[in-house]
């Protein structure tokens, strides 16, 4: 629990609600938390959902970790305590865009098992939806696409999720999937599914 420093502040209730929100874009709110690790393919999966999404005329919006460490969480690093309050600024930032009844996407390491729970507590059940992108790490290593894991193996990046640095799988997430068996766009429709299962975006026909 993030220690409250501001005193004297009050809330306030707007006088448009979530529903109405909701109507409005035919769509209901959802966060798909994509965790797994680095090249696993969070974000390729998030942004060809995104795309799907969209193409099926709902709003979909991805929050990405190598994006929100630009600008939002560029202050943090990568020890366990400054990750804990990167996926803690983002479940809070998932909240507000579930809240506007835009379907979410984020796509962040998230190693800490504990970090993700407290996500899925902040953003509330029925609304989260964590998805494990289960690529073996020899794939991920494979991959490389930003040529970190080399560095890693060389030590000249330390704390590296993966290398030497833990990462702790789901116990029980929504989905799984491994990338190295399954393609993005076959993803995407299997979570296209899932959403629509859940009663968060209508079938195609409708
Ligand atoms: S998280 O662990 O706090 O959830 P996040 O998803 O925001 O991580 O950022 C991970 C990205 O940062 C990786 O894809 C990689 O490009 C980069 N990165 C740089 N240093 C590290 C590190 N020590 N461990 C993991 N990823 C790192």
């Amino acid at each position: 629990m993030t220690n409250m420093k501001a005193t004297n502040i009050t809330w306030h209730e707007g006088h448009v609600g979530r529903e109405e929100r909701e109507k409005l874009l035919s769509q209901k709110g959802a966060l798909i938390w994509f965790t797994g690790l680095s090249a696993s393919g969070k974000s390729t999966i998030a942004y060809t959902l995104e795309h799907a999404l969209v193409q099926r005329g709902h709003l979909a919006y991805v929050l990405d970790g190598d994006n929100i460490r630009h600008g939002l969480n560029k202050n943090l690093g990568f020890s366990a305590e400054d990750r804990k309050e990167n996926i803690r600024r983002i479940a809070e930032v998932g909240k507000l865009f579930v809240d506007t009844g835009v379907v979410t996407l984020t796509a962040f390491i998230s190693p800490y098992r504990g970090d993700r729970d407290a996500a899925r507590e902040t953003v509330g059940e029925g609304n989260f939806f964590e998805v494990f992108c289960d690529t073996p790490l020899a794939v991920c290593e494979d991959r490389d696409p930003k040529g970190l894991y080399k560095k890693a193996r060389a030590g000249e990046i330390k704390g590296f999720t993966g290398i030497d640095d833990p990462y702790e799988a789901p116990n029980k997430p929504e989905m799984v999937i491994d990338t190295s068996k399954m393609s993005p766009q076959e993803a995407a429709i299997s979570l296209c599914d899932m959403l629509q299962e859940a009663g968060k975006i209508k079938p195609i026909s409708e």
